[in-house]
């Protein structure tokens, strides 16, 4: 039997939610897994790179033994209903640019999970392979999206499981998603933050959070440029994505332009902005990157209201 999932890429973040606002963006990644007939050959992982920007690096950096990630999670989903994962080959198709802040290996874990839960006769439902996917990521706020599609909230709860709800985006809203040609591992990005925060930084977040929502609810732009700001995790990484305090601050004179702030862990830049002006957004992006030698992709796009989805399924 084989089964193909095709995956989101996904921006998390949004400035104030560190580690609990999450989007799906419209590139994929596909994930095969197929169960081998030849008994003894173990699990075996190809990467399959899909565009010139994922292509060496995809190939280089995705483990490509049991190790990686996507085994790590087939075997969490196995082991949870009493099996090993034995004879499978698994067949990555990657899209979305690696190590970018765009989700690329939450969507290889949802990917191996949903396909591995097709498998199996769909023992887990999507808050179990919600909550397998975050024990392995780390957090939820890729995962989320990557699975229910759109824009996401969720919370990793004392028990384990995570709490989640989609959240609706205004059509008015777009996405430019500056994405420079640089990787920058998440783990590194991580490495930098403080173990601790002062209380005002966290009360800082928390107001805009709350003003996130509210803006999100009423379609209030002028409240999401109070809202789209962060004390709890950009700070600290603006040394590693060079030019991003600058192209914020050059932003800030565009009235269009909601807020601009780190995809994920980044370096890839998200700017939320109105519909219209989005050659303007990209040319004050390209002059401060190009003034650093930085080359980038910079694209606009909706938000992709799908979750993962199975594509086919051969007996
Ligand atoms: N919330 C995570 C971070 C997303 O900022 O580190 C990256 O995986």
């Amino acid at each position: 039997m084989k089964v193909s999932v095709k995956v989101p890429a996904t921006t998390a973040n949004l400035g104030p939610g560190f580690d609990c606002l999450g989007m799906a963006l419209p590139i994929y990644n596909t994930v095969t897994i197929e169960e081998t007939v030849l008994p003894g050959t173990g699990v075996e992982i190809n990467v399959i790179a899909e565009n010139d920007s994922a292509d060496e690096f995809s190939l280089e950096h995705i483990p490509m033994d049991e190790n990686s990630i996507i085994y790590k999670a087939v075997e969490l989903l196995y082991n949870s209903i009493g099996q090993s994962p034995t004879e499978l080959k698994i067949t990555i198709h990657s899209q979305i640019p690696i190590a970018r802040g765009l989700g690329s290996s939450a969507s290889v874990i949802v990917g191996g999970l949903i396909a591995a839960n097709e498998l199996l006769g769909k023992p887990a439902d999507e808050a179990a392979l919600l909550s397998i996917a975050t024990e392995v990521e780390g957090h939820p706020d890729n995962v989320t999206p990557a699975i229910i599609g759109g824009l996401t909230i969720s919370s990793s709860e004392d028990d384990g499981s995570i709490a989640y709800r989609k959240i609706e985006w205004p059509e008015e809203w777009t996405l430019t998603v500056c994405i420079p040609e640089y990787e920058l591992a998440t783990d590194i990005s991580r490495s930098v933050l403080p173990k601790e925060v002062p209380m005002q930084d966290a009360v800082y977040n928390a107001q805009r959070m709350g003003m996130f929502m509210q803006a999100i609810h009423t379609k209030d732009s002028e409240l999401m440029k109070i809202a789209l700001k962060d004390k709890l995790h950009q700070p600290y990484r603006m040394k590693l994505v060079p030019g991003l305090e600058k192209i914020a601050e050059k932003l800030k004179h565009e009235d269009n332009v909601l807020g601009c702030v780190l995809s994920g862990a980044g370096p890839s830049i998200l700017i939320i902005s109105e519909k219209n002006n989005f050659d303007k957004i990209k040319s004050i992006v390209r002059e401060v990157w190009t003034d650093l030698n930085v080359k980038a992709e910079i694209i606009t796009l909706p938000v992709e209201n799908n979750g993962a989805q199975v594509l086919t399924q051969e007996d």
